[in-house]
């Protein structure tokens, strides 16, 4: 796992633009895994300047996303889909024709939506880097604590905790969907790399567990120890609780020098 441990939140999504910047100039045909949530804002409106500045472009792209809600149709306002045209797709020039999330429609059972997407995802080529956060639990995408570590795509049962994490972004008696299709963790371990965001105090734990703690299923993110290329970007906050600071300081010292990140040359 590679470290990075930045000043700031900005600085994280400024580092993280520049990472997937550097890929598509390497890729312009990159499939691009995507994540929502608080965190992966800011690099949204990181990647959203400089596809203005006509720094980058996406129209070879072709994106997956990490998860969607069950129970909630693309149109509603809470849904990822509405999330992902708001903050990212309708602000660049992807062709939302090539934008995919695992939505379950209201005719169709939930549990084929699953392998389907798997075989788009295959169809595809594969995931060429998969963006995400992580819940305060240790969760990626959607699968929360005990999750099997070889699971595939499909239907999960969200945690109180993830309930009570996300009913800030829910009017009071609005609908809270307690059901998610999710990538699973097997999904998520066969993207060629994995850039995982993280800032905040209250991430600390989880980024703790992940780095540092055992391989387990109780904090999922963990098994990312497992991948090849994973690179983890954090704020200071989000690095409080880590033992071996110094070597990642250290370490990414030294990287500095490399360039070309995602070139294989
Ligand atoms: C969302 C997703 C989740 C979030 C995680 C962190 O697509 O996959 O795993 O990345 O819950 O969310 P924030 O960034 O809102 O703290």
């Amino acid at each position: 796992m590679e470290i990075i441990i930045l000043r700031s939140a900005e600085s994280v999504a400024a580092m993280a633009g520049e990472l997937v910047a550097e890929l598509l100039r390497v890729q312009p045909a990159a499939v691009l895994g995507l994540a929502t949530g608080s965190t992966q804002l800011s690099l949204y409106r990181n990647l959203v300047e400089k596809y203005r500045d006509g720094g980058i472009s996406f129209r070879g792209t072709t994106s997956f996303n990490l998860d969607e809600y069950l129970g909630v149709a693309s149109e509603n306002p809470q849904s990822y889909r509405t999330y992902m045209n708001r903050e990212f797709f309708g602000c660049i020039d992807i062709d939302k024709r090539n934008t995919f999330l695992p939505c379950c429609g209201e005719d169709e059972n939930p549990r084929l939506v699953g392998p389907r997407y798997e075989q788009k995802i295959r169809e595809a080529g594969g995931i060429d880097l998969q963006l995400m956060g992580i819940g305060y639990n240790g969760h990626i995408g959607f699968n929360e604590p005990s999750s099997s570590l070889r699971s595939r795509t499909r239907v999960k049962t969200l945690t109180k905790q993830t309930l009570k994490d996300n009913s800030r972004l829910f009017a009071k008696n609005e609908f809270q969907p307690k059901l998610a299709i999710t990538m699973g963790i097997a999904t998520i371990m066969d993207a060629r790399r994995i850039l995982l965001l993280a800032t905040g105090t209250n991430k600390a734990e989880a980024v703790r567990k992940t780095v540092e703690g055992p391989v387990s299923a109780m904090c999922p993110a963990s098994v990312l120890q497992m991948h090849e290329r994973v690179t983890v970007l954090l704020d200071e906050a989000a690095a409080a609780e880590l033992s071996n600071r110094d070597y990642y300081d250290w370490t990414h010292l030294q990287n500095e020098a490399l360039k070309d990140r995602f070139s294989d040359k």
